[in-house]
């Protein structure tokens, strides 16, 4: 079974806050969405900092298949996500290993009025991705 998680809906509604909570199910489909111009995902899982890049759909290199550091050492090596060209994250089959704060250095910078001719970036989303209790 697919399961598409409503993202862009969540995002909207809290999006002043950009901090997200997913729940995913265990060894289910999950997709993630931070806007099409995102290319790499990063997430942090157990303290570490890990990267995973979009690339040719023919091209499994290290960095497109395997969660990596930033100089491109493959750091959880599952082959379980994939990242596209269009922006979307999806873990093909969610594990208690993939629970961590997922966010994109790509996410464009999002300006909000403070007041009036005061204006402030919003800080990155970051999207809490945890393990459906069930
Ligand atoms: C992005 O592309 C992938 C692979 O074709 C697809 O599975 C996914 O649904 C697409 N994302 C969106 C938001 O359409």
């Amino acid at each position: 079974m697919i399961k598409y998680f409503p993202i862009f809906g969540a995002l909207v509604v809290i999006s002043l806050a950009s901090v997200a909570i997913l729940q995913a199910e265990l060894n289910q489909f999950t997709q993630l969405e931070l806007g099409t111009e995102v290319r790499t995902w990063g997430r942090t899982v157990g303290g570490k900092k890990e990267y995973l890049k979009a690339c040719a759909d023919n091209d499994n290199s290290n960095k497109c298949i395997h969660w990596s550091d930033e100089k491109g050492n493959v750091i959880s090596s599952t082959s379980r996500s994939r990242v596209f060209n269009n922006g979307s994250l999806i873990i093909y089959s969610f594990q208690k290993a993939d629970v961590g704060g997922y966010f994109s250095p790509d996410e464009r910078e999002r300006v909000v009025e403070l007041s009036e001719n005061s204006f402030g970036a919003l800080p990155r989303t970051l999207i809490n991705l945890i393990h459906m209790f069930v």
